[in-house]
């Protein structure tokens, strides 16, 4: 499933918009802290952002500042998640502690962090809508933490933990910013809360539904196409739906195999890869997909008193998270 037209649309707009805000000195600073940004990158959040203004029949431009911010919180996210995971590549590329080294990684992730509320107290936007976008924005920070430091603790544990441990770790490391994105766009058109509270919501189960999906990849992708590696929430311990669901399913001879990977970090690349296969082979990627597809669903729900273009638009989104392989 291909990026639609709308999203690579838009990513150009907020490319222009953020290429005119990651410069200044030291240059090697901000290098770093474009580095994914310049590489690749969907920009699904500030399309969500922009999206949620335009449906509630907000300006595009009034969202721009929002739309940005969110996605330099995002790769903040990134930036730091790589280090947390020893992920090497991203983007087809080396990731950022691995090219600048960790202490320009860390200050990367901190002046994206920073540059995001910079960018919106800068906005025109009223007083009354930007103390709610900060204040929204910086809760969405304090989940992002919390998620990660269960999906870190998760692994470093030999628990194996339930669906629904799962999705409230994921609720909060991923969706807690796919929510503040819609509740952001949604902001900068109105100030009626239950129409907020719809865009939150949707942006939350797409949330839920695009990290279902992520993990699915993350084990089953191609690393042509996702451009990152697969295999590593394996090696790494990560309690990933379709990693659990694997080691519940899986049986005598397979189920020894991917346990000889799974949380340990001296496996070899040739006993990851066999782990993978035999994951590939157990089917569990319908019953997977059809968990993102639940949450996909609810999402849609919250957009139903809604019409037009903008409408259109974000229900094709939840369609490409659901059956995306990039
Ligand atoms: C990756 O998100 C991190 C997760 C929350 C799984 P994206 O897939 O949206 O990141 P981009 O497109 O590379 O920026
Ligand atoms: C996603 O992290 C959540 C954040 C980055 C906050 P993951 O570790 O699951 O995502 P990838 O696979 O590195 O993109
Ligand atoms: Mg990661
Ligand atoms: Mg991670």
């Amino acid at each position: 499933m291909k990026k639609t037209k709308p999203i690579e649309k838009n990513a150009k707009t907020v490319n222009r918009y953020l290429k005119t805000k990651l410069k200044g000195n030291p240059k090697i600073l901000y290098d770093a802290a474009g580095h994914l940004i310049i590489n690749g990158g969907k920009r699904l959040r500030p399309y969500m952002v922009i999206k949620s203004c335009q449906i509630l029949g907000g300006k595009t431009s009034k969202a721009m500042q929002a739309a940005s911010a969110v996605e330099m919180v995002h790769n903040f996210t990134l930036v730091h998640d790589d280090i947390m995971d020893n992920d090497e590549m991203r983007h087809g590329v080396p990731t950022v502690h691995k090219k600048f080294g960790m202490p320009v990684a860390i200050l990367a992730g901190d002046v994206l962090f920073s540059k995001a509320f910079q960018i919106i107290s800068d906005s025109k936007l009223s007083g009354n809508a930007m103390t709610q976008i900060i204040s929204r924005l910086a809760t969405a920070c304090v989940k992002v933490c919390e998620g990660q430091i269960m999906d870190i603790k998760m692994a470093e544990g030999k628990k194996i933990p339930s669906q629904s441990e799962y999705i409230k770790m994921i609720g909060k490391k991923t969706a807690a910013l796919f929510d503040v994105s819609c509740a952001m766009g949604a902001i900068c058109a109105t100030n009626k809360t239950t129409d907020v509270a719809n865009l939150s919501s949707f942006g939350n189960n797409l949330g839920i539904a695009f990290q279902i999906t992520d993990d699915l990849i993350g084990v089953m992708g191609d690393p042509k196409v996702t451009k990152k590696p697969v295999g590593n929430d394996l090696r790494e311990g990560k309690k990933s739906l379709p990693i659990l669901m694997a080691i519940k399913s899986a049986k005598g001879k397979n189920k020894t195999m991917i346990l000889k990977a799974f949380g340990n970090q001296k496996a070899s690349k040739s006993d990851v890869k066999k782990a993978v296969n035999v994951i590939r082979a157990l089917g569990i990627e319908e019953n997977v997909r059809s968990q993102a597809l639940k949450y996909a669903e609810r999402a849609e729900k919250s957009l139903s008193k809604y019409s037009g273009v903008a409408k259109n638009e974000l229900v094709e989104l939840l369609d490409f998270v659901v059956k995306r392989s990039l």
